[in-house]
């Protein structure tokens, strides 16, 4: 692996990729070279992390064969025209933007022999439990996303798949958070609403969705089986089950991805 590694935008994301790079060993705080031209923020990440905090991107691009690019999808077209005199073949680019395609790159940078990487991460990323998919170009090889791979698992866990797979990776663990916090919402209201207090329902509502998937990770049974181990005959979980069921909870589940799925397509058509 090459000895230093770059990050253009120096955001919340780069942050967790760098926190989990530095806790992981994979590279060296001092390695790690940030451009963020937020003098507060970028102040922020050399004197939290000791990393190497640079304005503007020449450093990164000079320095670093491995470049990830973390801005926001809106600015990505302008850091492409900066950097485009910048960039060689040898750089891997590794981008976590949402929503743009590899394309979008190739034509930002007015070339198509550079080795891009588009990664779709999630939020729990921030907490070192992001679930990613990556997906490489045809300039880049199998060693070039395994090594992207090492590098986002220290950030969660991640998968290598087509580009043509990400619309789905996006309705499933893109916005996945946002119906995992919906979920969760529910459960604390209806605690409340059966009679404790707010915090109470709080701390048992999300032990009881931590430890609901530990144990599906742990046990690696399916979710039908830990289900039948807790529903006794006549008792309250087939109660409660029972409602759901008629309710097509399950199918309304999978119909919330479905349509994320739709809008991710629809949305990358634009
Ligand atoms: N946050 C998430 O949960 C999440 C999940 C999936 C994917 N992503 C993707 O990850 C990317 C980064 O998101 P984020 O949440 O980390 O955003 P963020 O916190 O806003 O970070 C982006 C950083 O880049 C800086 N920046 C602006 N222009 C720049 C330039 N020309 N060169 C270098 N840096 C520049 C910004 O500074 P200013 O604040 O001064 O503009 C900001 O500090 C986005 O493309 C997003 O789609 C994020």
């Amino acid at each position: 692996m090459d000895s230093q590694i770059g990050f253009i935008g120096g955001g919340q994301m780069a942050e967790a990729l760098i926190r989990g790079i530095i806790e992981s060993g994979l590279y060296k705080a001092d390695a790690i070279f940030v451009t963020e031209p937020n003098r507060k923020r970028r102040d922020f990440m050399t004197d939290t992390y000791g990393v190497q905090g640079f304005a503007d991107s020449t450093p990164v691009w000079d320095s670093c064969e491995t470049v990830f690019l973390a801005v926001k999808p809106q600015i990505m077209g302008a850091v492409l025209a900066s950097s485009k005199e910048l960039v060689s073949t040898e750089h891997l680019i590794i981008t976590i933007a949402a929503g743009l395609p590899i394309s979008f790159y190739e034509k930002g940078l007015e070339r198509d022999d550079c080795k891009i990487i588009r990664v779709m991460p999630n939020t729990p990323a921030l907490v070192l439990e992001g679930a990613s998919a990556l997906s490489g170009n045809s300039n880049t090889s199998k060693d070039d996303l395994l090594r992207c791979e090492e590098i986002l698992n220290k950030i969660g866990k991640a998968v290598i798949l087509d580009e043509s797979a990400l619309d789905a990776v996006t309705g499933l663990s893109g916005s996945g958070p946002a119906y995992v916090f919906t979920f969760a919402d529910a459960m604390i209201d209806a605690g409340i609403k059966a009679g404790l207090p707010r915090p109470t329902a709080e701390t048992l509502a999300l032990q009881t969705i931590l430890g609901s998937v530990k144990l599906l990770m742990e046990s690696k049974k399916h979710p039908a089986e830990l289900r039948a181990m807790v529903t006794s005959p006549g008792g309250t979980t087939i109660a409660a089950q029972h409602v759901l069921e008629r309710s097509g909870f399950k199918g309304i589940v999978m119909d919330a991805v479905e349509a994320a799925v739709n809008r991710s397509k629809e949305l990358g058509k634009i």
